[in-house]
């Protein structure tokens, strides 16, 4: 049975920690799962993400990002994850078009329009099932990320995150059914349980459809 879930959230979050596990619990229980990342997941995506994160890149232009953003998206849905959904697989994909809309959107102050125009066009329209939208406050998500080699977006401020988080929290008032807004300032064991039983409900419903 094939399903699309992304997992969103500011830096951070979280989420590649509850997205990993979630992985590993499926896998053990017999699903089979993709789980990939954006920007990246693919060769092609992978090099995009070099030139958008490199720090040498201080002169991006946001229009630029964007379709960077947006490139390595059209490529990941048409060589990875559609042929995946279409072969019945399960794929939980670690940021998608909402971290679009959240940092470039809502963060950056670009056209939301605009960029839903881009994306449709960047996904052929493909939207996720189901989205677990990790929330912490700015502050949290920025000291929990792991310190060390920073990239060209590790260098924006709390006001722009703060923003970045409201961002999300509209997205997800918008689209109550697609996106579950979970709390991920409790412990990683507590937030895990909630994404899971979440996730088997959401199976259980599709199975017996
Ligand atoms: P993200 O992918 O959202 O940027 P990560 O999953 O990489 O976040 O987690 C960032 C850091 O925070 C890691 O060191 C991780 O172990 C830690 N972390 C993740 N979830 C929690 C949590 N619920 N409570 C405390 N620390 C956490
Ligand atoms: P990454 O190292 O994957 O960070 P994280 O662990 O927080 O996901 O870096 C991805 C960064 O790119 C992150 O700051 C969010 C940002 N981003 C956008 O600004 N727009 C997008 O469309 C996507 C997919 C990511």
């Amino acid at each position: 049975m094939s399903l699309f879930v992304t997992f969103e959230g500011p830096d951070g979050s979280g989420k590649t920690t509850q997205a990993r596990r979630l992985v590993e619990h499926l896998q053990a229980r017999g699903y089979s799962v993709i789980y990939t990342r954006e920007p990246g997941g693919t060769e092609i995506s992978e090099q995009i993400r070099q030139v958008i994160l490199s720090p040498r890149n201080k002169a991006m232009q946001r229009e630029a990002e964007v379709l960077l953003f947006s490139a390595a998206r059209a490529q990941i849905v048409a060589e990875l994850i559609r042929p995946a959904l279409a072969a019945g697989k399960l794929v939980i994909c670690d940021r998608y078009a909402d971290s679009t809309m959240a940092y470039q959107g809502y963060g950056l102050g670009l056209d939301l329009a605009g960029l839903r125009a881009i994306t449709r066009f960047a996904t052929g329209g493909l939207v996720p099932d189901l989205t677990f939208y990790v929330d912490v406050p700015a502050e949290i998500g920025l000291a929990r990320r792991h310190r060390g080699a920073t990239n060209r977006l590790d260098q924006k401020d709390v006001a722009y995150h703060t923003r970045v988080r409201n961002g999300y929290l509209a997205l997800a008032q918008a689209e109550p059914q697609r996106i579950v807004v979970v709390d991920g300032t409790r412990s990683i064991d507590v937030v895990q349980q909630e994404i899971r039983a979440r996730i088997m409900t959401e199976l259980n419903h599709r199975r017996s459809r």
